[in-house]
């Protein structure tokens, strides 16, 4: 039970990574705020983990909105008097209609809108629970970079920046924080297949394509949800109190040909 008594909060609470990390969280007694824009994603959270050992709220906001950031922060702390743990993990390449597109085909528009997606609403979350976990002497931020970052796969230009940008973000806090007792680490998966990416990348592949995919990975699979969502408690737990400004690669040991 790593997270009993913790008020922890996740962004994309709905989302494929998301949800697997509240699952872990509440399993292990968390008090979780669960922030997504989809009300029926939450809801079918809810149904997951009612029972389960930690308490759950869902809230239905738009991360990259600061007024709605604000009151959602304010209205945890009101409810339960501390936030002990922030997990981002808002983020994709929604924005761009061509994922792979070249770096000639990209609009300004688009440009804009995947890097807002990507940073905006991480940095809102951690600048409105920032001031909390720094009165508190202690608070542990984990924020979702990507394994693409590293620019040498054909994935858009513009979610390649963004995801490279979080790593900068999230080492500057916990520079920033570190002499308050925060921690700021970085989960930076590999391909892993959310319900969302499964359906538009890996079941169009032939069995084939697949296995030959597979095969670049040393650990020979895509990641499934629970494997990012692992890394991420591990960081957001107590086990890693003498770890910030870390980035934790979490790729069947892939990265090194991304
Ligand atoms: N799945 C992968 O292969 C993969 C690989 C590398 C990195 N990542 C990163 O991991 C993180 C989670 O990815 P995922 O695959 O679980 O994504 P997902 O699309 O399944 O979940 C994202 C969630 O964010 C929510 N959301 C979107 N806009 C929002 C907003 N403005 N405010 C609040 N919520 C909003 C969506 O409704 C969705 O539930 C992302 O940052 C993604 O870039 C994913």
């Amino acid at each position: 039970m790593r997270f009993e008594g913790k008020v922890a909060i996740i962004t994309g609470a709905g989302g494929g990574i998301g949800a697997a990390t509240a699952r872990i969280m509440v399993g292990e007694g968390a008090k979780l705020a669960a922030v997504d824009v989809d009300g029926a994603l939450l809801e079918s959270l809810m149904g997951e983990v009612s029972g389960m050992a930690g308490e759950v709220v869902p809230y239905v906001s738009n991360a990259m909105d600061p007024e709605q950031v604000s009151a959602t922060v304010e209205d945890v702390v009101n409810r339960w008097g501390r936030v002990d743990i922030l997990v981002n993990c808002i983020g994709g390449t929604a924005g761009a209609p061509d994922s792979r597109a070249r770096i000639e085909d990209v609009t300004l528009e688009e440009w804009q809108k995947v890097l807002e997606f990507n940073l905006t609403g991480v940095f809102l979350y951690c600048q409105a629970a920032l001031p909390h976990m720094k009165e508190q002497q202690s608070g542990k931020i984990v924020n979702i970079s990507s394994q693409v970052r590293y620019g040498k796969s054909d994935v858009v230009a513009s979610y390649v920046a963004a995801k490279a940008g979080i790593v900068s973000l999230t080492n500057r806090i916990a520079n920033e924080a570190g002499f308050y007792g925060v921690n700021a680490n970085t989960v930076a998966p590999g391909l892993t297949l959310t319900p969302r990416v499964a359906a538009v990348r890996w079941d169009t592949l032939t069995q084939a394509e697949r296995a030959k995919y597979s095969e670049r990975i040393p650990l020979r699979r895509p990641a499934v949800p629970e494997d990012q969502a692992k890394a991420i408690a591990f960081l957001a737990s107590s086990d890693a109190d003498y770890i910030t400004a870390q980035v934790l690669e979490v790729g069947g040991g892939e990265f090194s040909t991304l």
